[in-house]
């Protein structure tokens, strides 16, 4: 059974919904499930754009199949070779035997990496700025690599003013009846997009920046992405969400307080330490236990906030391995430009906030913020001086 759906008079779109699946990615919850979208301009040609991941290939084929009407498929744009979107490449090839591949150059060797098929005689090359004439239809192409795989591109329908945008603009979640943005549903669209581009594309703001200043030189009316709802309103405010995320800049002024706790005396630590913020003013405090929670939504919410502590227990010499855990992650993405306090705990010779500071200290702009408080074992009376002065110096911070 298809499910296929028009976005304009001749752009149809042609993705599913993976609701079952728990992960994406091998390793991101999903509880709302993820989209794969996929887009067919129909025209004199009929050009599909990407195809989708294997968990909904049947649906696909069937929606493609549908959106035909018995046309034959012309081309298929591959802008990026994640097999999220890729997968089905083959299979779609197969059953559209006289189908074109248009992809830049990047694109084929990976191709082949992923395919044992021949596809020399069916690829043709795109670069910066070529345009591609579907019929009524002009397509330009921008080259976007790594945002987030070298290969990416994406293409503009000049005439049409849409932007099949691969990756930028994603979010997790399955789409629910409406493919567009539901204005009622940006609250949770804006906390889906932020964790995926933290987890997913965070590392590449630079190259995110590169893209947005060669979008903003295109009339975009619609921004079409491969997960997530397309964008048809408020374009501004969701490329300026962008433009926050890909330049490192804090999305909202707040606490994120990280807790690695191995017996819960250093959660009670942070926890207090809330509540100085909290009284001293602070509007917005959040606190995570790592080791109980999405580590996607907590790189999630190291990215949001201006200031961020680390709690966490010494453990073997160093720091307890959730908060090691979130460091490393917090590297790989590319982590940078904010104020860091920190709270370590020791029974025996605390060894934590060493070893965090030895961690932080490659991440481009990150400053460690004064006093470090230690405890031993649990927060006493005596240890409240240090954690108030630490409160003063993030309300500080944040000013
Ligand atoms: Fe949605 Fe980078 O693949």
């Amino acid at each position: 059974m298809h499910n296929i759906r028009n976005i304009t008079d001749s752009i149809i779109y042609v993705g599913a919904n993976d609701r079952r699946a728990d992960i994406f990615e091998g390793t991101y919850p999903i509880p709302d499930g993820m989209a794969y979208n996929s887009y067919l301009i129909k025209d004199e040609k009929t050009v599909l754009m990407d195809t989708v991941d294997k968990s909904v290939a049947d649906i696909f084929y069937a929606n493609v199949k549908a959106a035909l009407d018995g046309r034959d498929l012309n081309y298929v744009v591959v802008q990026h070779m994640e097999p999220d979107h890729s997968a089905t490449l083959e299979g779609l090839l197969i059953r559209y035997p006289e189908a074109k591949v248009i992809t830049n150059a990047k694109t084929v060797p990976m191709i082949k990496q992923f395919f044992d098929f021949d596809f020399d005689s069916r690829v043709e090359i795109v670069k910066e700025g070529d345009v591609f004439s579907t019929g009524s239809h002009e397509l330009t192409f921008v080259m976007a690599p790594m945002v987030h795989w070298p290969e990416v591109m994406l293409t503009y329908d000049k005439t049409q003013k849409v932007l099949f945008s691969a990756d930028a603009f994603g979010s997790f979640g399955a789409l629910n009846g409406n493919i567009f943005m539901d204005p009622g549903e940006y609250v949770l669209y804006v906390d889906e997009a932020r964790r995926y581009y933290a987890n997913i594309v965070g590392k590449y703001g630079a190259p995110v920046q590169m893209l947005l200043k060669k979008a903003a030189q295109l009339d975009i009316r619609v921004i079409a992405p491969l997960h997530g709802p397309i964008l048809s309103e408020d374009l501004g405010y969701y490329i300026g969400l962008y433009d926050t995320w890909s330049s490192y800049t804090a999305e909202s002024k707040g606490v994120f307080i990280a807790v690695a706790s191995i017996h819960g005396n250093t959660l009670a630590a942070a926890r207090k330490l809330e509540a100085l913020l909290l009284e001293k003013g602070e509007e917005r405090v959040v606190v995570s236990e790592i080791s109980r929670e999405d580590m996607a939504e907590i790189v999630e919410d190291a990215f949001r906030h201006d200031r961020m502590v680390l709690a966490a227990s010494s453990y073997d010499g160093g720091v307890f391995l959730p908060m090691h855990d979130l460091l490393t992650h917090l590297s790989y993405k590319g982590f940078q430009n904010r104020k860091v306090g920190i709270l370590e705990n020791g029974s025996w010779a605390p060894s934590a906030a060493r070893t965090i500071k030895g961690l932080l200290e490659p991440m481009k702009g990150v400053e460690v913020l004064e006093p470090v408080v230690t405890i031993r074992s649990t927060l006493k009376d005596a240890d409240l001086p240090q954690l108030e002065a630490l409160a003063d110096a993030l309300i500080e911070a944040g000013k």
